[in-house]
């Protein structure tokens, strides 16, 4: 068995296993702890050390962020505190857990882990669009199997407004929207993807996926459009794969 320790750094809880990498199993208990509000570089990695320390771990390990990821470092902070932007997430979370770390966007790991394990295992055709709808919008695009890094898709301008501010799943809880009031701001962005991607297929994901029988028979595109299937675990295994193909794995 090939392990690797995964970690989904969220806006509000951050949760953290191993994994079997060879089938998307967790292998320990999912622990979950609050993110520290704010969300600092300091605050994190702090929290980062006790998780991966607690476990005994010293394989590599894999860590999603929900920010642009290059080389590393985080290049934006849509939704977590504005100091991480520039920061060498990489070599702080190495630093921190003595551990080889790999860190990646958080929709992109979610998208590897559907695409390996989930929704998209046995995608048609060849271009796939993961999206997860939470405090934001992430998004993962996969062409040919290959993951096209931190497309960002939550923050394309519609109506004038970034698409995130009006169609996340966090704008429906914030604004008491019922799933019908909800879905067509959710159409509206699908359609909008469908013109500039012309996908094969839709994955949905983020919180909202639990309960997709309320809302995705309501959406009416030439794409199939799936329900992630990982759920809470999409984002670990995700990183642990991120992980174990960065060590060779
Ligand atoms: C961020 C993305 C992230 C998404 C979901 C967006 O606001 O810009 O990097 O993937 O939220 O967390």
């Amino acid at each position: 068995m090939s392990e690797a320790f995964g970690l989904d750094i969220g806006g509000s809880a951050i949760k953290a296993a191993s994994v079997d990498v060879s089938t998307g199993e967790l292998t320990s208990t999912r622990q979950t702890v609050a993110t520290p509000d704010p969300s600092t570089p300091e605050a994190l990695v702090g929290v980062v050390h006790r998780l991966v320390a607690e476990r005994g771990w010293t394989g590599p390990v894999g860590a999603t962020f929900p920010a642009v990821i290059k080389h590393g470092i985080a290049r934006t902070a849509a939704n977590v505190d504005r100091s991480w932007i520039g920061t060498d997430v990489d070599g702080l979370f190495t630093r921190a857990t003595n551990c080889p770390v790999t860190v990646l966007n958080d929709a992109d790991a979610a998208g590897l882990a559907e695409l390996r394990f989930g929704a998209a295992r046995d995608a048609p055709g060849d271009v796939v669009v993961i999206l997860t709808l939470g405090t934001g919008i992430g998004s993962a695009l996969f062409v040919g199997g290959k993951l096209v890094p931190n497309t960002e898709l939550g923050h394309l301008e519609l109506a004038g407004r970034d698409a995130e501010k009006d169609a996340a799943a966090s704008v429906k809880d914030r604004q008491h929207l019922t799933w019908s009031e909800w879905v067509p701001r959710v159409q509206r962005y699908l359609s909008h993807l469908e013109m500039l991607f012309t996908p094969d297929l839709f994955v949905l994901g983020g919180g909202v996926s639990k309960e997709s029988d309320q809302w995705v028979p309501l959406l009416d595109l030439r794409t199939p459009v799936r329900p992630a299937e990982l759920l809470n675990d999409a984002g670990i295994v995700g990183a642990a794969l991120a992980a174990a193909q960065q060590c060779g794995g």
